[in-house]
């Protein structure tokens, strides 16, 4: 399996202090800058745009890992990238034609993915997997940071890490919420590489050490 990334999620930055929460990261361990976008329809919450993702990217030396949580994430895919998204990836409950949308993530320049909320069914990947970059799994209800992780996500990866295999292909598959030190070597186990922490992260008192740690115990 292939080297474990982490992606610190913004969402739980100080955006009064944008540019010294981006700069850690930098200093840090991770990989990725995980970038969480809410529109107030697919999910409960707003969160933040286009202006904001420019602002990180100024100062952000790692990639950018877009996250939509938007209905009819199709309408801002080239502006998303035009921002600095190097990765985007648009959920499966979101978007009616899911392969055009993926083509345009590619022919805008990004990686792609699809994220699935936790009762959407792993089959519904089947054909579409070879498309994947990687394959994004809620291990909660999207909307929100500091929510408790969900522990029907661990059945959820095996069996995603099974269709992966089966099909020869080497997608990334990354959870996304409460993920913390206590259950990051489980999913490591059950077939995950690609981990997103926000309140693990920034609400503890040393995050570069809290990245340090997840790094760690996912490798
Ligand atoms: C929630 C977002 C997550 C969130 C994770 O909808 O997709 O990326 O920031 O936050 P924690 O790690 O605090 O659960
Ligand atoms: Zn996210």
């Amino acid at each position: 399996m292939s080297k474990c990334l982490i992606a610190p999620s913004m969402l739980a930055a100080d955006f009064g202090n944008l540019q010294r929460d981006t700069e850690m990261v930098n200093q840090s361990e991770a990989d990725w800058f995980h970038i969480d976008v809410m529109d107030g329809h697919f999910v409960p919450n707003i969160s933040y745009g286009m202006p904001v993702i420019e602002a990180i990217k100024k100062h952000a030396k790692k990639p950018l890992d877009v996250h939509l949580m938007i209905e009819k994430p199709e309408r801002y895919i080239e502006e998303f990238a035009r921002v600095g998204a190097d990765i985007i990836t648009v959920h499966y409950e979101s978007t009616v034609h899911l392969h055009r949308t993926l083509r345009q993530i590619k022919d805008a320049g990004c990686k792609a993915g699809i994220v699935l909320n936790i009762t959407t069914p792993i089959s519904v990947l089947e054909d579409i997997l070879p498309e994947c970059y990687m394959i994004l799994l809620m291990s909660i209800n999207p909307g929100f940071g500091g929510q408790k992780f969900e522990e029907v996500t661990y059945q959820r990866v095996s069996k995603l890490r099974k269709m992966i295999d089966d099909q020869g292909l080497d997608t990334r598959i990354e959870i996304d919420g409460g993920v913390t030190d206590q259950n990051i070597q489980k999913l490591v186990e059950a077939g995950a590489d690609t981990f997103v922490a926000g309140s693990h992260i920034f609400k503890s008192e040393n995050p570069i050490g809290t990245i340090q740690r997840l790094k760690a115990l996912s490798n």
